[in-house]
Parts: structure tokens; sequence; C-alpha cells
């Protein structure tokens, strides 16, 4: 063998050496990686906890759009709603299905913008946090939204109301206003259990908390409209809990998080006590990077609660994430911590440690 060949055949048995290194290290760090994501995912590779922060992917595989967003519970199935955003623009409202919360099929847009230049959703037009009930008088589904006109930036501050025969729409729209000629952005529906329903708003340049009482067919605002507090709050998301009604809000900061605050009263329309920040630990300070939009009953459990947050993105807003996290008692007072993953199954033990 010449010296030449030698060199050679070193030189291709050390590379060949260093390749299979290198593919042994790849097939092992991948499977680790690989056995790690099916901790949290069944054989047929759905989702089986939250990640909170994390990209989350509907069925068929592209990121949930549901920003700001609500559920609804009906015919034994779970309905997203929220804002469509791309790269910043707002879209119109997505709602998505699912039986678990943890995988979600995309049914489309709920309400789309329009192209008549002299409707109020016309294309460009910003719709935000938009939320969905279902009345049993008219059988309707009823969603209303943060609704700002075309070209005005944030100065319409209205409320829009958009109905349906269907949970997954199309919603028809029907009008935009100021409920009593109060200014509203930042807003949330909570049904109460007598089934009457109200519309909880940012007001007066979000120096002001309201609560108006729904007329009977939850399309418009009676005039039992309310202050709830000004405390420049908004964000608002309210459930009850052994009869008392609970509110979390956000600082006005635009999208960059604050710190959150709880409230709690008797009765809806007040008054309304200040309980402290209900983030606990790391990150809590800045609502672990997020804003408030929603906390929903779990169905089949007794008082279980998801708080749900935006992690929002400026830059991008369709890459914002979405934060669910568990809400825990501690006598009796609302909770939330921060968790990597989590499971339905945790908010069973969240209830037996309410001590
Ligand atoms: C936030 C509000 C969001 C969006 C944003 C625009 O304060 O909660 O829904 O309106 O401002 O900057």
């Amino acid at each position: 063998m010449t010296q030449m060949a030698f060199s050679m055949r070193r030189k291709f048995s050390l590379s060949t050496y260093y390749l299979l290194a290198a593919a042994v290290l790849f097939v092992s760090c991948h499977s680790q990686k690989e056995s790690a994501e099916m901790n949290s995912k069944t054989l047929s590779g759905a989702n089986a906890s939250f990640k909170p922060g994390e990209v989350w992917l509907e069925d068929n595989g592209q990121p949930i759009n549901a920003h700001g967003g609500g559920l609804l519970f009906r015919n034994k199935t779970y309905y997203w709603y929220g804002e469509v955003r791309g790269k910043g623009a707002s879209r119109g409202v997505n709602v998505y299905s699912s039986k678990d919360l943890y995988n979600w099929k995309h049914e489309g847009l709920a309400l789309a913008q329009v192209q008549d230049t002299t409707s109020d959703i016309t294309v460009g037009c910003i719709m935000e946090r938009p939320k969905v009930i279902y009345n049993e008088k008219t059988k309707k589904y009823v969603m209303w939204f943060h609704l700002e006109l075309k070209g005005k930036g944030y100065s319409a501050a209205r409320a829009g109301v958009a109905v349906s025969d269907n949970p997954t729409g199309p919603f028809i729209f029907l009008k935009s206003f100021r409920p009593n000629g109060n200014m509203s952005r930042d807003m949330g529906l909570f049904v109460d259990d007598d089934g009457k329903a109200y519309h909880i708003y940012s007001s007066r340049e979000n120096y002001d908390l309201r609560i108006a009482l729904l007329t009977d067919d939850f399309l418009s605002p009676t005039t039992k409209d309310s202050l709830l507090f000004s405390k420049h709050r908004e964000a608002p998301a309210l459930f009850k809990y052994k009869n008392n009604y609970y509110l979390i809000t956000s600082g006005c900061t635009g999208w960059d998080p604050n710190k959150a605050s709880l409230h709690v009263a008797a009765s809806l329309f007040g008054p309304w006590q200040y309980v402290g920040d209900p983030m606990v630990g790391p990150g809590a300070e800045l609502t672990f990077g997020g804003q408030s939009t929603f906390v929903l009953p779990v169905q089949g459990k007794k008082d279980a609660f998801v708080f749900m947050a935006d992690k929002w993105k400026p830059k991008d807003l369709a890459d914002s994430r979405y934060l669910w996290l568990p809400v825990s008692f501690k006598n009796d007072v609302p909770f939330i911590e921060w968790k990597d993953e989590w499971k339905l199954s945790d908010l069973d033990h969240n209830l037996q440690t309410n001590k």
C-alpha cells in the first residue's frame, strides 16, 4: 500500500467513525426528546396535558389563532372563540371545538370582517376579546366583542354584537355602540345561575370598570349599568365560586404584562373588595408574562376553574401564546401558580388541599 493510499484509508475510517458516532448521538437525543414528548401525548399523538406558553397546534397541525378569547360549553363540546391575528392585523373571530380541552379542531371563522366599506366591521377594523354566550330563550348564540372602527385607532371604543343559530357560526353582525353612551374597550360576558347575562367593560379611557345587565335576548345592554370601580383596570375575567363573584383584571400597559388583581363581591353590582394579586410564585408580579382574558368553569368537576391569559407578542400578534393555568384555592381564596405542564386531574388535587 502506498503512503497516500494508507493515509486515505485512515482518513476514511476516521471519518466513518465520526459519522457513526454522530448518528448514534443523534438517534439517542432524538429518542430522548421523543419519549419526553410522548409523556404528554397519548399513543394516537393527541395532546394529554397543557403546556402554557408553548405553541399550541390544532388538529391540522396549525397554531391555534384565537387570542383574547373565551370559551363556551354546549352539547358536550367546548367552543373556543378568539381574535384571529395575522402579523398584527385583526382578521375577525375564529372558533375551535374540543371535547377534552387539550385537542382542538378549527371550525373556521365565526365572524369575518366584510368588504362593504360602509359596515362597522369592514376589513381594517379591530375586533378584540370576543366572548360568546347561549341564550336558552331565543336559542341563539350571542357574541360580544370590542370593536374599533377602521382608521380610527382605539378612539371608537365600542361594543359589537353578532348572533348565530350555531355555535360555529357564521355569526351575523348586528350592531356596534357605546353601552349607555359609555366608552367600551376590554370586555367579558358572564351568565349567572339565574340565566341573566352581564357585560363587564373598561370605560372612560379604561379608568372605570363597569357592568351592565343585558336584555333578555342578550343583544343589548339595559340601563342597569353601574361602575364596579375606578382603578384603571382592564382584561376582566369574572367567575363565581361558592356564592361569591371573583374578578381578575390587569393594569393598563397595552401589550406589556403587568400585575393582576383579584376582587371579590357577594353581588355583581358590588361592593367589590380588593383581595390582592392572585398570581403566586416566580413571575407572579407580571402575571407570568400574560394578561387575563377568561376563567373557565370546567364541566363535570365541581369548583374547578382554568385561568386563561394571553402572552402577547406585539411584533407578531398571531404568535402570541396562551397561558392556561389551574385555579387553586387556599381557605377558599383563589390563587394561580405557574406550571410548565399540567393536567385537568390536577384540579381535583387543588380542591382537596383547599385549607
Ligand atoms: C391592551 C388590551 C388589548 C389590546 C391592546 C392594544 O391593553 O388589553 O386587548 O387592546 O391593549 O394595545
